[in-house]
């Protein structure tokens, strides 16, 4: 296993990278729309404790791949088999940085704008904000909802390629060769 990506497979910091936004993208789903549906503040809170620095280290993870493939690493060959699949494929992949990028800009908006951490970050949750009330909260439920599609995507595209074309896509994207 070597730090950088190869033609044939992708390296251990890429690899790293991919698995640890993952883990961390799925955290935020299950929590973030676990959070939407409570009404007690203390439980809100308490999810948001969590919510809030995932976020944060995401966009960080997000920073660090986009820095990443630009400065030090090129992706492995293609596995599309046309032109067209290419391209359908790097565009999922760029737009699923920007709405991630879109998430943790309204989410942030909405902490901000409602002067929320001081809430959820404090003993006494009971002045817990109705998130409703700012603009942000609309784009960051719609791009959840988008974030989930594309992920959608991005995981039958990768089961297509691994069952149904047989190029082993899995093992491009795991540590053991
Ligand atoms: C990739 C990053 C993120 C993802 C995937 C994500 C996901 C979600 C989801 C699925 C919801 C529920 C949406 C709904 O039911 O309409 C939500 C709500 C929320 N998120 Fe995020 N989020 C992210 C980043 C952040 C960040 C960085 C912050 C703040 C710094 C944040 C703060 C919140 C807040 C305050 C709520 C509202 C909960 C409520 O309405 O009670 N999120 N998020």
């Amino acid at each position: 296993m070597t730090i950088k990506s190869s033609p044939q497979t992708y390296g251990a910091v890429a690899i790293s990278l991919h698995w640890l936004s993952a883990l961390l993208i799925l955290a935020l789903l299950w929590s973030g729309f676990r959070a939407a549906g409570l009404h007690d503040p203390a439980a809100k809170a308490a999810l948001l404790r969590l919510h809030l620095p995932a976020g944060l280290l995401v966009l960080a993870l997000t920073a660090a791949r986009i820095l990443w493939w630009l400065g030090f690493d090129a992706k492995p060959a293609a596995l599309a088999a046309s032109p067209l699949q290419q391209r359908a494929a790097s565009f999922v992949h760029i737009l699923l940085y920007v709405v991630m990028l879109g998430m943790v800009a309204s989410g942030l908006g909405m902490t901000i704008s409602t002067g929320a951490a001081g809430h959820i970050f404090s003993p006494d949750t009971s002045a817990l904000p109705d998130f409703w009330r700012v603009r942000p909260r609309i784009p960051h439920g719609l791009g959840a909802r988008l974030l989930l599609a594309l992920l959608g995507l991005h995981v039958a595209a990768a089961l297509y390629h691994q069952f149904v074309r047989g190029d082993a896509v899995f093992r491009r994207i795991w540590f053991a060769r």
